[in-house]
Order: structure tokens, then sequence, then C-alpha cells
């Protein structure tokens, strides 16, 4: 049995990922920060249907020495992988000035560090075979650089560059893909901004359920990268054509006037 693994499975849209592999019976091997979230997902998931392989394993992605303990764990497991899909993000839209050394850290390292070892760790582990795969979520956010939210559009612009580069290394015996989805309605923070961001947020928007099916689609075509809707793609053309000092004036305008602050949603739900 060859497991897919997901990061950020009991979140807005690794649930839905795990919902749809789920309902077509694939195994998956899912982790986060909590036993108790991964544990009552596993039973949901086995709820609809009890014969699937189902495992998890808690970790702090941003913790290298949670990230060996993982693998090493999942190798006495005795489990073998076959696709990894990296879901796990922090997203904070507030002037870099406002940022406290936490938030500076965590989201360079669960966006981009934890990723890239993840992916060291899976392929050194998982036979190439031509029909291994890696899909890794990005964020229209890396189609231009972005004010008021520069850091997570830099963390989400670096994945993909790695991703297309990995996959010229990696021809013919693993797929990689990088996703771009626009706005996802998952968190309440996240649905107001997309509200306050008139039009070009509503356009961006397309549900959890959608981004999941287009993207394992777009992984298993081996897209390279793949931007999710039709309004996103218009939006990323636009980008290219736009001269730099006018896209800056422009983000900076709309972006400015709301904050998203992933660490305060999560101090909310997480006494930890
Ligand atoms: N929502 C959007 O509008 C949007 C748009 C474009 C791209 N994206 C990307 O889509 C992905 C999922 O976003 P979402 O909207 O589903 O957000 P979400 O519900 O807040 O999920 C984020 C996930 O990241 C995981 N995570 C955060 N810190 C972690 C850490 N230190 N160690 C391990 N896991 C950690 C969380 O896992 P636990 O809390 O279970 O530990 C959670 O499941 C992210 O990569 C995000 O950048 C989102």
């Amino acid at each position: 049995m060859r497991y897919t693994l997901i990061t950020g499975a009991c979140g807005g849209l690794g649930s839905a990922f795990c919902d749809l592999l789920a309902a077509r019976g694939e195994p998956l091997f899912l982790t986060g920060r909590s036993a108790e979230r991964l544990e009552a997902l596993a039973d949901r998931l086995k709820g609809s249907n009890a014969d699937m392989g189902i495992a998890f394993l808690p970790c702090d992605l941003t913790d290298e020495r949670e990230r060996a303990q993982f693998f090493a764990r999942a190798d006495e497991m005795g489990v073998t992988f076959r696709r990894l899909i990296y879901v796990a993000g922090v997203d904070t839209q507030m002037a870099f000035e406002r940022y406290d050394e936490r938030k500076i850290v965590m989201q360079t390292r669960v966006n981009l560090e934890g990723a890239v070892s993840l992916i060291g760790g899976f392929l050194s582990r998982t036979p190439l075979d031509g029909e291994s795969e890696i899909l890794v979520v990005g964020s229209m956010s890396a189609s231009t650089p972005m004010p008021y939210f520069a850091l997570y559009s830099a963390t989400k612009k670096a994945l993909e560059q790695f991703c297309v580069g990995l996959r010229s290394e990696l021809k013919g015996r693993a797929r990689v893909t990088c996703v771009l989805p626009g706005s996802i309605p998952t968190r309440d923070d996240i649905k107001e901004n997309i509200k306050s961001h008139g039009f070009w947020g509503r356009a961006s928007v397309k549900s959890p359920e959608e981004v999941a099916r287009i993207s394992i689609a777009a992984v298993q075509k081996n897209k390279p990268v793949k931007v999710i809707g039709f309004y996103n793609h218009l939006i990323r053309l636009t980008t290219k054509l736009v001269p730099m000092s006018v896209r800056m004036r422009f983000i900076s305008k709309i972006w400015s006037k709301t904050t998203k602050d992933y660490y305060s949603e999560i101090d909310k739900t997480d006494p930890t």
C-alpha cells in the first residue's frame, strides 16, 4: 500500500484534499501539529470508508528534529509513500514593520523550509517509478511582489521556483506541480478579506473542494505550475503587463486597508 502524505491535513484546504482522496479510496497519511485533531479527522474519513488505509503522525514543520522524528517513525511503521501534498502554510497580511520575530521565523519555516525538507525526506524513501507525485500548494501571491503581504508572497515565489527546477531534475521519475490558487474561503479572517477586496477579490475565489480537484488533476498531468481559475489566469497575465511601479501602487492601496493574521486566528483556537 502506498500512501499520499498530506501536510496541513486538518486545515480548510487540507481537509478538502483528504475528503477527495478518501472518496477515491486512496490510502492517506495525515500530518499536522495536533494528534487529537488528526485522530478526529482520521475517524471522520474512516466513517465513510471503513476499509481505507489511513495513518497519522503529528509534526511541527518548523522544527527540524520533529521532521526527522516524523520520517523515522513512518519508517518504523513500514510506510511507503506515492504522493506528497504539501498544503501547510502560514499567511499573514500586514505591514512588515508590525511583524515580530515569531511571525517572521514561523512563516518562513512553514512555507519554505518545511516544504523543501519534507520533499527531501519524501524523495529519499520513495521509489521514483514515474508514478510518484509531489504537489505543492503555492499561491497567486507568487505572481508579483506584494506590499503588505511581502514575506508571504516571497516564500510562495521561492516555493514555485524550487518546484519548477526540481521537476526538471526528476523528469521521467516523478511528477512535480506547484499550484497557484487565488482566494479560498477557509478561515473566517480570509472570508472577511475576500469581501473587502471587491470584484477582483471575489473573482479570484475557488472553493477548497474545487482547488483540491483541479490540483490533483494538474499533478496527474505533470503540469509544472497550475494557476487555478480563469480570473486568476487573467490577473497573472495582467501582472506581467502592468509596469512594476503601477502594480505596487495598486496593491499597496488595496492590501494596506485590511490585515490577516494567521497567528491571532490560531491563538483563538489553540491554547499551546
Ligand atoms: N485560503 C486562501 O485564500 C489561500 C489562497 C492561496 C493559497 N493558500 C494556501 O493554501 C494552503 C492552505 O491554506 P488554508 O486556507 O487551508 O489555511 P488553514 O486552514 O489555516 O490551514 C493551514 C494549515 O497549515 C498547517 N500548519 C501551520 N503551521 C504549521 C506548523 N508549524 N507545522 C505543521 N503544520 C502547520 C496547519 O496545521 P495544524 O493547525 O493542524 O497544525 C493548517 O492545517 C496554505 O499553504 C496557504 O498558503 C491559501
